[in-house]
């Protein structure tokens, strides 16, 4: 990587000509010379330096505190440390504070070499990885949360917030596919973490015991497939966000530990004995509700209060209707530029369609309507007959109060003993088709004296 700056801190001339030499060669041609710490710090505040060689011993100071004022100034900048008598400690410390590596006086030219092309590589894949990084996170700006209606503006305020604020603890509620996954990454990815990592888990995923070391880690021997020590995701998110998707169906063994991690910031790996004090703001989600695996005793109250400190629930596309046309544009294009088609929009009574749906399945739904409509049409004009994965397309606007009116406990019956038939006497599945549950059903069989077959 010859257009590297180097910057070479040695009270002997000597040293720092001999290196400059070698380096030169190499093909470095910007190496710069200190003699004194203080020159080197001024250096390396006044211009931008990739690598430091640093003498541990200075007239004006001793290289770990250089060192620790050179990470400081940036930790971008790799410093290899020179000692003048090899010493475990100093070198172990040196690491400790950042340093890439040391090496011995009198040294081997060849071996600092090596070592000088070694660390700027590394310095070289942390810089790709990050602006891959960044550029991944341009995906999470909060143009890409698509929504004008006055719900969704108060959600992307909320979120803009929570995401400069320092590292609060953030509960996500809502629907499937109402945008949880995509809130908590943008939370992340505008948050000062952004460089950090964000990792995730299902709750659902995995078996407890599993969860518990994927989140926690393990030490080597706590179980009998645990070969090996393995960091946590607590561990490998320091810094950074961890997202504990379905919050809702973690066990009560580990909302306990979670609970303990909460407060307490620190945790055991399961197996270990030592508290390990991360760094991490979690962010939770749930499609259930809570509040009622509280009352059903599925759910801690302390971890639920605790979790709630920054709630944000995140509305249904049923109550929020006005976003649908904005969201179906949006899409569109997605796919136009994704399936090379040219699409224009939605005819009318698509759009009448659309607005007037349910649905359940929320954005996720309708980007799936959207994207599989796309994959089959000719036309330029979405039709409602593109739309053919839609689950129920008829909504109570279709149902026209006749003339001369009608008895609505007769509609009910009628409704009642067909949601019966179709689901074969299945209480619960006749429910859902009439969006009640499944003692509202048993209620009205009472009622209208309907035999019920199971
Ligand atoms: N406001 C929005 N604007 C644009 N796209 C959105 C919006 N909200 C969600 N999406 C998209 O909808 C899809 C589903 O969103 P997401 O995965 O975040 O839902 P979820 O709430 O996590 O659902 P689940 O509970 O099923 O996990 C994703 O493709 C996401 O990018
Ligand atoms: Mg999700």
């Amino acid at each position: 990587m010859p257009s590297a700056r180097i910057l070479i801190v040695d009270d002997e001339a000597l040293v720092r000509w001999s290196l400059k030499e070698r380096l030169n060669e190499a093909g470095y041609d910007d190496v710069f010379e200190a003699g004194l710490a203080s020159e080197a710090l001024e250096r390396i505040a006044s211009s931008e330096i990739d690598l430091v060689l640093l003498d541990y011993k200075l007239p004006d100071g001793d290289g770990l505190s250089v060192l620790k004022k050179i990470k400081e100034a940036s930790t971008e900048i790799q410093v290899i440390l020179m000692t003048g008598f090899s010493s475990v400690e100093n070198a172990v410390e040196a690491m400790k504070l950042g340093a890439y590596h040391y090496v011995n006086k009198p040294f081997n030219l060849d071996e600092v070499e090596m070592l000088v092309q070694k660390a700027l590589e590394t310095s070289q894949l942390r810089r790709e990885v990050r602006a891959l990084r960044t550029s991944q996170g341009r995906e999470y700006s909060f143009d890409a949360i698509i929504g004008s209606s006055p719900a969704m503006q108060a959600i992307k305020a909320l979120l803009a917030r929570v995401a400069k604020s320092p590292a609060s603890t953030v509960l996500l509620t809502g629907d499937t596919g109402t945008g949880k996954d995509l809130a908590a990454k943008t939370i992340h990815y505008n948050s000062d973490r952004a460089r950090r990592s964000f990792v995730n888990i299902t709750m659902s995923a995995l078996p407890e015991q599993l969860l518990e070391s994927e989140l926690f880690g393990h030490e080597r021997g706590a179980f009998t497939d645990a070969r090996q020590q393995k960091r946590g995701l607590l561990e490998t998110g320091d810094g950074g966000t961890v997202f504990l998707d379905e919050i809702g169906e973690m066990t009560a063994g580990l909302q306990a530990k979670l609970l303990r991690f909460l407060e307490e910031k620190t945790f055991k790996r399961v197996g270990g004995l030592a508290d390990i004090r991360v760094d991490v703001r979690v962010i939770a989600a749930t499609n259930r509700n809570l509040e009622q695996e509280v009352s059903n005793g599925k759910f801690r109250e302390d971890l639920f209060y605790r979790l709630q400190v920054m709630p944000i629930a995140l509305p249904p596309l049923r109550e929020r209707h006005g976003d649908v046309p904005l969201l179906t544009s949006y899409y569109i294009d997605v796919f136009n530029r994704e399936f090379k088609r040219h699409v224009r929009g939605v005819s009318q009574e698509a759009q009448a369609m659309l607005e007037q749906y349910q649905w359940p399945g929320n954005i996720r739904e309708l980007r799936n309507a959207i994207e599989r409509a796309m994959l089959l049409v000719e036309h330029e004009w979405l039709q409602p007959g593109d739309f053919t994965t839609l689950t129920r397309t008829v909504t109570p606007a279709e149902f026209k109060l006749p003339h001369e009116g009608i008895s609505l406990d007769e509609v009910e019956r009628q409704l009642v003993v067909q949601a019966l038939e179709r689901s074969g006497g299945n209480q619960t599945q006749a429910g859902q088709l009439l969006g009640i549950n499944r003692d509202q059903v048993r209620y009205r069989i009472e009622k209208f004296g309907l035999a019920a077959k199971s």
